[in-house]
């Protein structure tokens, strides 16, 4: 089959269109037919050999794949136990792996759902990563209710979702984006978007909710916290990566306001949740561009250099 690959380490040039054997479906595993699949911040990392010690857990020797989650239809549900029927519409993402450019995937059923009804399943590639991070840190991590304020440091894949979330929660947004994607941060529902390279921590007043997606300079921004808050972290900083690592550590153990940093692995309930909040319309994806997966070199490239709006998406079908 075809999938996105690469045989070393190094910038977004090493990817390419390659071929793989078709994957193997243990007994129980579902087979999915791939019709597109999202390109996450996290992944360029991987990419680019700066967190070797996690994707070195994550699976084979070179080629090395991409892709963490998919939308796509059932071409074999493994038992009846799976509750799955072929050509059923599914989303989900690999359990702690990646591999999901590709044109066939083969998942345990946890970590599937059903597809929102009467979205597009090219769009639909854009959320489950990104949603199920966003429903984890905003419902599970920091508790957030209605009428707290939430700072979302860095309205990108993940924090483009959490904005849309929020405001479905019924709290008050700031979210610190680009220059040019103020307006597209507060057509996301935010009521205040603030340009992160002019405006620093000092001035930008107190949240009950700290969410980060940017991994620095993390101890500034737990300071925002008014008593009582929560900060929940999903990054560090691959430029400090032991320091940065010692510090989420510490800071979720010790101290009044303890940093809440989770590794994502959502299983099917969590995605049926994504599901729901999709088709209620509380969410939706925002995708920037949709790229063949010839073009999946072009995607990351454009991600590392920032200003994206919202998800860039890899069409396989
Ligand atoms: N722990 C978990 O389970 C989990 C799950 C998902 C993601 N993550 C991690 O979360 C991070 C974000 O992922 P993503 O997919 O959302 O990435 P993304 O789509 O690249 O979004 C990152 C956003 O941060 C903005 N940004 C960059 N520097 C900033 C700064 N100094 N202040 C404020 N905003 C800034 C970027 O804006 P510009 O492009 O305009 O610069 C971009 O919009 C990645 O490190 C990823 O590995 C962790």
């Amino acid at each position: 089959m075809r999938a996105a690959l690469y045989d070393r380490y190094g910038p977004p040039d090493v990817l390419y269109e390659g071929t793989v054997p078709n994957p193997d479906a243990k007994p129980g595993e579902v087979l999915v037919r791939v019709h597109a699949a999202s390109v996450n911040g996290g992944e360029l990392l991987g990419r680019a050999g700066k967190v070797r010690l996690v994707t070195g857990l994550m699976g084979r020797g070179f080629p090395k794949r991409t892709g963490i989650d998919f939308a796509g239809e059932v071409v074999d549900p493994g038992s009846s136990d799976s509750g799955l029927a072929a050509g059923d519409r599914v989303w989900g993402l690999l359990p702690r792996s990646f591999g999901s450019a590709a044109e066939f995937v083969a998942v345990p059923p946890r970590q599937l759902a059903p597809a929102p009804s009467g979205l597009d399943l090219v769009q639909a590639a854009a959320l489950p990563a990104v949603g199920t991070t966003a429903i984890t840190a905003l419902r599970d991590k920091a508790r957030l209710t209605a009428g707290e304020r939430l700072l979302v440091r860095g309205a990108g894949g993940v924090g483009s979702v959490a904005v849309q979330l929020a405001k479905a929660y019924g709290a008050h947004v700031t979210a610190l984006a680009g220059a040019k994607n103020l307006d597209f941060v507060r057509g996301l529902g935010a009521d205040e978007a603030v340009d992160y390279a002019t405006t620093g921590p000092a001035d930008l007043g107190r949240f009950d909710v700290v969410l980060d997606t940017v991994g620095t300079a993390l101890p500034a921004y737990r300071r925002l916290l008014a008593p009582g808050g929560r900060m929940v972290a999903i990054a560090f900083d691959a430029e400090n990566l032991a320091a940065s690592l010692s510090y989420l550590l510490v800071s979720t153990v010790f101290g009044p306001r303890r940093v809440r940093f989770f590794s994502e692995n959502p299983r099917r309930a969590l995605i049926a949740e994504l599901t729901r909040l999709t088709e209620s319309g509380a969410i939706r994806p925002v995708v920037d561009t949709v790229y063949p997966l010839a073009g999946i070199a072009a995607a990351h490239r454009s991600l590392e250099r920032g200003g994206v709006r919202g998800k860039h998406v890899i069409r396989i079908v």
